[in-house]
């Protein structure tokens, strides 16, 4: 508090205190601000998340931020992509400390609504993706993707992007959004970016939270798996089911279950047999524990993800 008699610190001295980033609820006022921001010219860019935010999400946002001026993030935990006996209620929340992490980075709105804003009563409506949604994780968690590419074209009604940026680690997802938007003649530059991997190479994900130290070792076996496969391809290996039973053998050891370990066509998920045509994907799901994971590589364009790939 200030009296009379304290003379009061000159502007220039003052700290500059960045405005806290108060997330919006309300579709309505999401919309207004993007209106407003496109009115006055700027560029808006979108990433959409579920929260829990790590370096792979910020990574999204930064590029957003060098491709958009005005860049909204989302904060929402899509109830319609998890299935009866998925983990939609543990899901790791914490809406305080995402928006502490989004705050340095200049974002300019952060929508973060509850689930009947989204789906208000009444709502009738599903986007279903057809032939990319239909293998690997679409056949393992049925209508996943059709809750996946709903709540995206719902966001991207709101927010109006010019860009929205997307992780390859949901490679699958990936393709489906690029369809998506596609089909519905959505004016939205979709781009993907390279998994975010944490120093030891295992893909940074908002369900890495859920592993124990003993899981976090183990879970290590998906990159090296990959790895090993991707460097067997480098030394010209092209039998897709050689490959895949490279990937399964170290991961096999620790995992509860592997839902998948598929070699197919990067571009259409197609199943293929000899790596010769076009670019290849290899995709891995597994559980470590109760832990569901998933990985990736583009075969001949990623990097093994492994640090050290002795082991
Ligand atoms: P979420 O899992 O929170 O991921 C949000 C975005 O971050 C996705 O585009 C995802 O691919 C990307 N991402 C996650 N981990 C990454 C990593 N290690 N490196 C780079 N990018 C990473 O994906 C979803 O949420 C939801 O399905 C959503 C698209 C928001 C729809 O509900």
């Amino acid at each position: 508090m200030s009296s009379s008699s304290t003379p009061t610190p000159t502007p220039s001295l003052t700290p500059t205190l960045t405005p806290s980033l108060t997330p919006l609820a309300c579709g309505a006022e999401l919309r207004k601000a993007c209106d407003a921001a496109r009115r006055r010219g700027e560029r808006v860019g979108f990433v959409p998340t579920m929260g829990a935010l790590h370096a792979g999400h910020l990574a999204l946002v930064r590029e957003a931020k060098t491709r958009g001026s005005f860049v909204v993030v989302s904060i929402f935990v899509n109830p319609t992509q998890f299935g009866p006996n998925e983990d939609l209620t543990l899901y790791p929340r914490d809406l305080a400390s995402d928006l502490a992490r989004l705050e340095p980075l200049g974002v300019s709105a952060v929508f973060a609504p509850q689930p009947a804003e989204i789906y208000e009563a009444g709502e009738d409506t599903r986007v279903h993706v057809g032939r990319v949604a239909e293998p690997l994780c679409g056949s393992i968690r049925r209508g996943h993707f059709d809750g996946v590419a709903t709540v995206v074209a719902k966001l991207f009604n709101l927010v109006g992007p010019s860009v929205a940026v997307f992780g390859q680690k949901d490679y699958q997802q990936l393709l489906v959004i690029r369809r998506m938007a596609r089909d519905l003649f959505a004016p939205i530059e979709i781009v993907g970016l390279p998994t975010v991997r944490e120093p030891d190479g295992l893909a940074m994900s908002s369900r890495n939270a859920f592993l124990s130290p003993d899981e976090r070792s183990r879970a290590l076996a998906v990159a090296r798996g990959l790895s090993r496969a991707a460097v067997a391809f480098a030394s010209g290996e092209r039998r897709a089911r050689v490959l895949e039973a490279t990937a399964r053998e170290p991961i096999e050891r620790v995992a509860s279950s592997i839902d998948y370990a598929d070699v197919r066509d990067a571009d259409t998920l197609a199943a293929i047999e000899d790596l010769t045509g076009p670019r290849a994907l290899l995709a891995v799901a597994c559980r470590i524990g109760a832990t569901r994971l998933i990985d990736n590589v583009v075969l001949g364009v990623d990097a093994p993800p492994l640090a050290a790939l002795a082991g």
